[in-house]
C-alpha cells in the first residue's frame, strides 16, 4: 500500500491495461512471447536488469540467478521480464570500464523509464556494474532490489589459498624482481578463479555489494553468499517475492538510498576495509538521490574506525571465509551504535532490526570491535596545495613508516611515459623518491583507469623495496595495496598543480594532518601555471568526446554534470 493507504497506480497499466489500439498492441506483442492471457491481469511488472555478459567472466551467471528471481516473482503475483543492458567487464574493457560506468548508468537509467515496468531487480558483479545499476536506478525511483552475483570460492595455489587481483599485484612484483618465475605465475592462474562470481578478495566489487547491503538496497545478508552457493539462489528467488510486495507497499529506492544509508555505508566500508572507489561510486549515487555528501564524509564518519574484517588485501581471508563467519550483517551488529539502526531495508524492516541477532562465527575473520585487526582503518581525504579539491589514500593498506613522508618527486606526464622509463636501469630513484603520475584522472585518460598503484622500479625492488609513496590523479583497484594517494583534484588534465609538479620537486605527505603539499615557493607555481596549456581535445566524435566534455572531478563521484539527480519515473509522452 502507498502512503496514504491505496494501492499504487501501476504505471504498467498505461501499457496493458488500455482497451484501445495501443493496448493491442501492447498485448498482442508480449503474446507473441507465449504468456498467458492472465499476464494483464494489472499484476506488477517486474524488470530484472541482467548485466550478464560473456565479456564479463564475473557476470556469466546471472541468467541463472534471473531464473531464480523470476520463480519468486510469479510467487508473489507479479510478471517477470528480464532485459539486458551493457555490461562492463573490469579485465577485459579498454582504456578502463571506468569510462563507460556513466555510459552503463544511462542505458539502466533509460531501460527501465521507458519500459512497462513497476519495480526491477538489479543483477550485478563485476565492479562497475553495481553503481552504474544503482545510479540509474536511483535516477528512475521505482521500487528496487540489487542482488549481486556473489564472489568466487576460493582462489586455490600450491596448497593454499590466493586472492584475485591481490596475488596478481604481488606475483608480477616478484616475477619483475626475480623471485618466481613465469611457469610459476601461469599455474596460478586457473587456481585463482575457479568458479562463477566476481572476485573473493575485498576489491571493488566486494566493496560495492557490501555498500548495496549496507545501503539496504541490497538484502541482508546478500554481499558475500559465494555465486556457486545454493543459498545465493534461493535469496534470489526470495527477492523476486519480495520486490512484488515492494511495489504494492511502493517503496522507492529514494526512501531506502536516504543520507543516513550513506553515512552507514561510509562507515561499513571502513571496517570491511573496503576499496577506495567506493568513494567515488557513493558520491555518484549519492548525487542521483540528491543526498548531499562529501569527500569530508568519508574521513570524518570512517577514517577513525577500525579494521574489524581480516580480508585481503588488507589482510589474510577471502570473501567464503566472510561468508562462513557472519558476512556484512555481523560487522554491521558490531558496529552497534555507529550504525544508524533506524535506516531503512528493502526487506521492509531496518537495518537494525535486520542485524540484531546477526552471529559471528568466526572471530579470526571478523573480529570484535575492541580487538579489530587494524585501528583506524578508513579513507582519509587529504588537503594541501597539491590537493585543493581533495585527495584519497588507505591508511590500512599503506606502509606505516611511509605516512609521514617528504621526498623528491619523479614526475611521468602519462601512464605512456611511466611504462616507457620506470624499467630503465639508470633512472634516477631511490626508496625515497615520491612516483607522480599525471594525466589519469577522469578527463585526462580518459576514464580515471585504476593505474595509480604504480609498478615499483625493477632496480629497488631488487633491493627488496616494497614500497613507495605514489601520488596521482587515478583510481587504484580495490585488490591492490601500498601508500597510494588517489584521486587528487583537481586533475592534471583540468589544470590541477598536479600538472605543474616537476622531477627534483619536493613533496610533502602528511596523513595524520591530512596534508599533501608540493614545496615549491609560490612565485615558481605562478610561473609554471601561466605557461601549463589543455591538450588538445583527443576525441573528435562519439561517447569518448561526451565523457571528455562534461564528466565531474572524482570529488563528485565523476558522474556527467548532466546526470546528476532524477528525472522520476514519468514519460512525459505517449508513444507514436
Ligand atoms: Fe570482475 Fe574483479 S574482474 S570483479
Amino acid at each position: 500500500m502507498s502512503e496514504n493507504g491505496s494501492a499504487p497506480h501501476l504505471r504498467s497499466a498505461e501499457w496493458f491495461g488500455k482497451r484501445d489500439r495501443d493496448g493491442f498492441i501492447h498485448r498482442s506483442w508480449m503474446r507473441a512471447e507465449g504468456f498467458a492471457p492472465d499476464v494483464f491481469d494489472g499484476r506488477p511488472v517486474i524488470g530484472i536488469c541482467n548485466s550478464w555478459s560473456e565479456l564479463t567472466s564475473c557476470n556469466v551467471h546471472l541468467r541463472r540467478v534471473a531464473e531464480s528471481v523470476k520463480r519468486g516473482v510469479w510467487e508473489a503475483g507479479g510478471w517477470p521480464l528480464e532485459f539486458p543492458t551493457i555490461s562492463l567487464g573490469e579485465t577485459y574493457m579498454r582504456p578502463t570500464t571506468m569510462l563507460f560506468r556513466n555510459l552503463m548508468s544511462m542505458d539502466v537509467e533509460e531501460s527501465i523509464r521507458a519500459n512497462p515496468i513497476d519495480g526491477v531487480v538489479l543483477l550485478s558483479g563485476c565492479d562497475k556494474t553495481t553503481p552504474a545499476q544503482l545510479m540509474g536506478a536511483a535516477s528512475v525511483d521505482l521500487p528496487a532490489i540489487m542482488v549481486t552475483g556473489g564472489p568466487m570460492l576460493n582462489g586455490k595455489y600450491r596448497g593454499g589459498d590466493i586472492g584475485s587481483g591481490t596475488m596478481v599485484w604481488q606475483f608480477s612484483e616478484e616475477v619483475r624482481g626475480g623471485k618466481k618465475t613465469w611457469d610459476d605465475f601461469f599455474e596460478a592462474e586457473a587456481g585463482q578463479s575457479r568458479s562463477n562470481g566476481h572476485c573473493m578478495t575485498m576489491g571493488t566489487a566486494s566493496t560495492m555489494a557490501s555498500m548495496a547491503e549496507a545501503l539496504g538496497i541490497a538484502p541482508t545478508g546478500n554481499a558475500a553468499i559465494p555465486a556457486v552457493d545454493s543459498r545465493r539462489y534461493a535469496l534470489a528467488q526470495l527477492s523476486g517475492r519480495r520486490i512484488v510486495e515492494m511495489v504494492r507497499e511502493d517503496l522507492r529506492m529514494s526512501k531506502i538510498l536516504t543520507r543516513d544509508a550513506f553515512e552507514n555505508a561510509i562507515r561499513v566500508n571502513a571496517a570491511i576495509g573496503g576499496s577506495t572507489n567506493a568513494v567515488v561510486h557513493l558520491l555518484a549515487i549519492a548525487g542521483r538521490v540528491g543526498v548531499p555528501l562529501t569527500l569530508e564524509d568519508f574521513d570524518r564518519l570512517g577514517h577513525d574506525l577500525p579494521l574489524l574484517v581480516d580480508l585481503q588485501p588488507s589482510g589474510r581471508f577471502l570473501m567464503e571465509d566472510f561468508y562462513y563467519a557472519g558476512g556484512v550483517p555481523a560487522v554491521v551488529r558490531e558496529l552497534g551504535d555507529l550504525i544508524h539502526r533506524d535506516a531503512l531495508t528493502v526487506g521492509g524492516r531496518t537495518i537494525g532490526e535486520m542485524t540484531a541477532e546477526a552471529p559471528c562465527w568466526n572471530r579470526e575473520v571478523i573480529r570484535p570491535f575492541d580487538a579489530p585487526v587494524k585501528e583506524h582503518a578508513g579513507i582519509a581525504v587529504l588537503r594541501g596545495n597539491l590537493a585543493p579539491g581533495g585527495a584519497v589514500i588507505k591508511p590500512s593498506a599503506a606502509t606505516p613508516s611511509l605516512l609521514v613522508h617528504r621526498g623528491r618527486a619523479l614526475a611521468f606526464e602519462s601512464i605512456e611515459d611511466f611504462k616507457a622509463r620506470i624499467d630503465d636501469p639508470d633512472l634516477e630513484v631511490d626508496e625515497t623518491s615520491v612516483l607522480v603520475l599525471k594525466g589519469a584522472g577522469p578527463r585526462g585518460y580518459p576514464g580515471m583507469p585504476e593505474t595509480g598503484n604504480l609498478p615499483l622500479p625493477p632496480k629497488l625492488l631488487a633491493k627488496g623495496v616494497t614500497d613507495m609513496v605514489r601520488i596521482s590523479d587515478a583510481r587504484m583497484s580495490g585488490t591492490a595495496y601500498g601508500t597510494v594517494v588517489l584521486h587528487t583534484s583537481p586533475e592534471a588534465a583540468a589544470g590541477g598543480p598536479l600538472a605543474l609538479v616537476q622531477t627534483g620537486d619536493v613533496i610533502e605527505l602528511d596523513v595524520p594532518n591530512r596534508r599533501l603539499d608540493l614545496i615549491v615557493n609560490e612565485a615558481e607555481l605562478d610561473r609554471r601555471r601561466a605557461a601549463w596549456r589543455p591538450a588538445p581535445p583527443a576525441f573528435e566524435r562519439g561517447y569518448a568526446k561526451l565523457y571528455t566534455e562534461h564528466v565531474l572531478g572524482a570529488e563528485r563521484g565523476a558522474d556527467f554534470d548532466f546526470l546528476v539527480g532524477n528525472s522520476g519515473s514519468k514519460v512525459a509522452r505517449e508513444m507514436h
